[in-house]
């Protein structure tokens, strides 16, 4: 994907063209740089912001064109708020809010440098950075027009963020900048066709990841059958396309420290299969590989951010079909950990596939923890629309680190219940288990089927079929793909899991 916004950073000074964009608290408050600079036009300046009502409140901008005596052909005041917005500042999605006044080409300095008392510290300056490169995703690959667009060509947006520290800022936005891709791979892999992003193609460009020196291992057909990945099998018998699962290693950390473990769903389609879905709106159903996508930018994340820590990423890719050859309700396979499972629904697949990825990862690599990602069920939709994800786990530690990873990236999660009834739920009368229960519960009864294949792993399931695809538009996320997670689980990684 060709990069739409380039940023570096530079001393506090005027520019000699372009864009120049100041930040304001309320009462039109600057800090004392941004004030030297401005002055020629300041006259100018209270003229407009009164004429537009503008005040400086958290949110607010306005531009001035051709400002008195700056070389700057254009001026935008964006407003930072009072006191009260000061304590919850967000600077990342100060950043998106910023970047969507921008001009698509061209170039922009911003004065970073608020009011007193408020520090324009490198970190703060990294996490504006993030917001400005979340902000600038574009997905328009497939738009044949876009391509000939007389701003695209003009390369993209370069925005110099001005301030003391622009050195130390500089190195602080480098770990900023690898989280930002990472979210860009995961959103851009959610929002690629169906007809492209085929199991063979996904796996394929998880491969690009070892050019940073992640290790990555394809499990073709055999490879699963040898391995004895019945379940996940079953979900892709209905499909031409072949599945594949990808383990992907990075050793960041002490040699031959336990590594964390990432899984992921990743069904390129799902039809339901045999159990087949409405036609309405079945095009959502191309995101149904959007856990996979997010374990793929983490791992993409951590290794260009070369985090200390040693981390495997899995994701089970298979499409959910209804061919000839297709799996029926009624169906029992048997799952690599020897569990039998009776097909009560072909659409209730995502945890098929998880299964045998999930047992695999346990088994073979001991992991810490093992946090799965999957668009699993319409049901958490029900509960949380597109708010929160459904956070599952056996492990309250593990649970209360998430819950606090997503308050502090905005990638929130609602914890939601396990229990020895939900399991019962999921008992058969032919096999082991089965796959459906019904509709009452269905995301906790899903996430419990999970759990029978984790054993004592500390583990956390996150239900992410409603904050994953098509989610609100906000000011770090134009893109119906969101890349939702890397950023949270980039988070906890950074947070706990370290050195
Ligand atoms: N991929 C779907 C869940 C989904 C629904 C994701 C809406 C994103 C948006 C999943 O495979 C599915 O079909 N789940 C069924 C389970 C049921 C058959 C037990 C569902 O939620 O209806
Ligand atoms: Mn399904
Ligand atoms: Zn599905």
């Amino acid at each position: 994907m060709p990069e739409h916004v380039r940023i570096d950073f530079g001393p506090l000074a005027a520019p000699k063209q372009g864009t120049l964009v100041a930040l304001v608290g309320e009462g039109l408050r600057m800090g004392e740089a941004t004030k030297a600079i401005l002055a020629p036009a300041q006259e100018q300046i209270a003229t407009a912001a009164r004429a537009a009502k503008f005040r400086g409140k958290a949110g607010a901008t306005i531009e001035i064109l051709a400002p008195q005596g700056l070389a700057a052909e254009r001026l935008i005041l964006c407003g930072l708020g009072g006191e009260a917005d000061r304590a919850e500042r967000n600077w990342t999605k100060t950043g998106g809010g910023v970047m969507a006044k921008l001009p698509r080409s061209g170039a922009t300095t911003v004065l970073f440098d608020p009011a007193g008392p408020e520090p324009a510290e490198p970190a703060a300056a990294a996490a504006f950075c993030l917001g400005l490169r979340l902000r600038a995703y574009r997905f328009d690959l497939y738009k044949s027009k876009a391509k000939k667009d007389e701003e695209d060509a003009a390369g993209p947006t370069r925005v110099t963020i001005a301030l003391a520290e622009a050195g130390a800022a500089r190195k602080a936005a480098r770990a900023a900048e690898a989280v930002a891709d990472g979210v860009d791979l995961a959103r851009t892999l959610v929002n690629e066709p169906p007809n492209v992003l085929n199991p063979v193609e996904f796996a394929r460009r998880a491969q690009g990841l070892t050019k940073l020196g992640v290790e990555i291992e394809t499990l073709d057909r055999k490879a699963l059958d040898k391995l004895g990945m019945r379940a996940l099998l079953g979900v892709a018998q209905g499909s031409a396309n072949e599945a594949r699962v990808v383990i992907m290693r990075w050793n960041g950390g002490r040699k031959g420290k336990p590594p964390v473990a990432f899984v992921g769903k990743g069904v390129t389609f799902d039809t339901g299969g045999i159990s087949i879905k409405p036609g309405a709106g079945m095009e959502d159903m191309k995101g149904d590989m959007a856990g996979a996508a997010c374990v793929v930018g983490l791992m993409h994340a951590l290794a260009a951010r070369k985090a200390k820590v040693n981390a495997i990423g899995a994701i089970g890719l298979v499409e959910n079909m209804p061919d000839g050859m297709a799996q029926r309700p009624g169906d029992i396979v048997t799952s690599m950990s020897g569990q039998t499972i009776e097909i009560i629904n072909t659409d209730a697949e995502g945890r098929l596939v998880l299964a045998d990825v999930l047992w695999h990862v346990q088994t073979k690599f001991k992991p810490t923890f093992m946090i799965d990602l999957a668009t699993l069920t319409g049901a958490i939709l029900v509960a949380l629309a597109q708010e929160h994800a459904g956070l599952f786990s056996n492990d309250d530690e593990l649970a209360d680190r998430l819950l606090a990873a997503g308050k502090a990236t905005g990638e929130t999660c609602w914890r939601m219940p396990l229990g020895p009834g939900y399991d019962k739920m999921i008992d058969s009368k032919f096999a082991d288990m089965k796959n459906s229960a019904g509709r009452h519960g269905g995301s906790s009864t899903a996430a419990q089927f999970l759990k029978r294949f984790v054993g004592e792993t500390a583990w956390a399931h996150l239900d992410i079929a409603g904050t994953g695809m098509g989610s609100p538009q906000s000011d770090v996320n134009q893109s119906w793909g969101s890349g939702w997670g890397v950023r949270l689980l980039d988070r906890l990684v950074a947070d706990h899991y370290e050195g």
